[in-house]
């Protein structure tokens, strides 16, 4: 039985990566989708395989720092579908570096895109999700709660989407909307792979308490479920995805 029959989801920075996998398996389960990412032409691209699947999808195009942006992907996903549903703010632009090579440009497009385009989406979605509740999904990362060296920026971001899941849960709860995040670990996209190279995620699998690098698959069964009535009572949670690895200590 389809689960998100009749709901509508925008999903960011969905032309490829854990975006994609979300918006695809949303989408296979009868929700009707709008990808958005930076340019229109990523995002039409991956709705063409969407709708050649047999799924209802748009995509529109949005930087997501831009609050202006924001605003109006959304209206374009009202003026389209007629309503909304489930926002998952996926999207992120990151770059790992030493404190000293940080630059002011690195500062303000990270936590442009990383915060920025979280607060956006949920200050557009919001007032659409409370006539009948909804869901927000904030993708954070395991890097929010562990250290790792060379992400200030990024582990800083991280934390921060968990910290504002919180707060936004009990700010939006009396509107039937609920706001949690998604924490993974080191997931097999494309991107990933390409950046780790062959030894590091050896590594990676041999550290893990289940043996493997997470699968896109992993993370959009977790937000299927997070997006669906059957996660109806959970709010304000940072939901790891990592294999067991924030948990594990190899003295
Ligand atoms: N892949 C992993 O191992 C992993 C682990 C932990 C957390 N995450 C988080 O999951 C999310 C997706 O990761 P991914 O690996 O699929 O990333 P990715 O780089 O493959 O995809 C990110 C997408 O966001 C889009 N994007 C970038 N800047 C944008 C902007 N300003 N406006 C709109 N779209 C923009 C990109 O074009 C791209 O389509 C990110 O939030 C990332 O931090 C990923």
């Amino acid at each position: 039985m389809a689960e998100l029959v009749g709901r509508v989801a925008l999903v960011t920075g969905a032309s490829r990566g854990l975006g994609r996998a979300i918006a695809e398996l949303f989408a296979a389960e009868g929700a009707s989708v709008a990808l958005v990412d930076l340019k229109r032409s990523w995002a039409e691209q991956a709705t063409a395989t969407v709708t050649a699947n047999g799924g209802r999808a748009i995509g529109l195009g949005a930087d997501v720092s831009d609050r202006a942006a924001v605003h109006a992907a959304v209206g374009a996903t009202i003026a389209q579908f007629g309503r909304l549903d489930v926002l998952v703010n996926n999207a992120m632009w990151n770059r790992y570096e030493p404190i000293a090579d940080i630059t002011p440009d690195t500062f303000t497009k990270m936590v442009g895109v990383g915060l920025g385009g979280i607060v956006w989406g949920i200050q557009a979605a919001a007032p659409h999700m409370r006539a009948d509740g909804g869901s927000i999904i904030n993708i954070g990362s395991m890097a929010g709660r562990l250290g790792s060296p060379n992400a200030l920026l990024y582990a800083g971001i991280k934390a921060g989407v968990d910290g504002l899941t919180r707060s936004c849960s009990i700010e939006l709860g009396r509107d039937r909307i609920r706001v949690n995040a998604i924490a993974p670990s080191t997931i097999a996209t494309e991107g990933v792979l390409a950046m780790l190279g062959a030894e590091k995620i050896k590594d990676r699998v041999a550290r893990s308490p289940i043996g493997r690098l997470g699968e896109t698959r992993d993370i959009a069964q977790t937000a299927l479920w997070l997006a669906s009535d059957r996660s109806g009572f959970v709010t304000g949670q940072s939901i790891a995805v990592d294999g067991g690895i924030g948990h594990a200590f190899y003295p």
